[in-house]
């Protein structure tokens, strides 16, 4: 499968369906999730612009073969909230409670390509680059896992990326995931010999209180 702008967008994983218009419509789900500091929730119009602003920017987009335009970025908004809908998770809008409005998303989503591990569920994130640095993604991930173990009743959840994204990866380690030496692989959605194709694969198994 070629590399395209729509699996650029979250984690390199999907190749969803969505290629629609920009969301239109109320969730029809009340997907929210909370921590100390979070909101995560279902995707509004106005996380549109924050959104592409996003995946503009080079620094976000250090790790993936390019930045997106506008359209590459609008593109799969609806397919995102249209998975949330259809399964109670995905990948969760996120804002800060103490205002600002969208900073980026994070959240679970079924593994869109064939690998050693798969099928899987995966948790991902993405943030705008002014909300680094404030540990927003693990305590938005640790809900996710959370609710991953806890609502949805998975038994293990993945992450993985290339190896040089230490700022992801040390997310993983934050949340409690462990790597699984024997699990790097080749991101099928890179071509073969591509920079970024390695990938790490870490992985966390519900807990025994779960
Ligand atoms: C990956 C990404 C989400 C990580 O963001 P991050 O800010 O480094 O991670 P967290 O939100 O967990 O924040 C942790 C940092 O906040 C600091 N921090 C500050 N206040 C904190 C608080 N109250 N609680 C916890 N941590 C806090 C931590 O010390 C840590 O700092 P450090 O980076 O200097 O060690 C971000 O770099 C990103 O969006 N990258 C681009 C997209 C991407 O590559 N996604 C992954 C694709 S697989």
């Amino acid at each position: 499968m070629p590399w395209t702008g729509r699996t650029a967008l979250v984690c390199r994983s999907f190749a969803g369906p969505g290629s629609g218009p920009v969301p239109n419509r109320a969730a029809t789900q009340n997907i929210h999730l909370e921590t100390d500091r979070l909101v995560l929730r279902s995707w509004e119009l106005a996380d549109l612009e924050p959104f592409a602003d996003m995946n503009a920017d080079p620094a976000v987009m250090e790790f993936y073969p390019s930045t997106l335009d506008r359209e590459e970025s609008y593109a799969p908004a609806q397919w995102i909230q249209q998975s949330l809908d259809d399964q109670g998770f995905g990948f969760y809008a996120v804002e800060a409670k103490d205002g600002g409005g969208f900073i980026g998303y994070v959240g679970l989503s079924s593994v869109q390509f064939d690998a050693a591990f798969t099928p899987a569920i995966e948790i991902a994130w993405r943030l705008a680059k002014p909300a680094w640095g404030k540990g927003y993604a693990s305590e938005a991930a640790k809900a996710c896992l959370d609710h991953g173990f806890n609502v949805q009743g998975f038994t293990e959840i993945v992450s993985f990326t290339t190896p040089a994204n230490q700022r992801s990866i040390a997310v993983m380690e934050r949340i409690g995931m462990s790597r699984d030496a024997g699990g790097d692989f080749e991101h099928p959605n890179l071509p073969a010999g591509h920079e970024l194709a390695p990938h790490a694969l870490y992985r966390k198994i519900r807990p025994s209180s779960s």
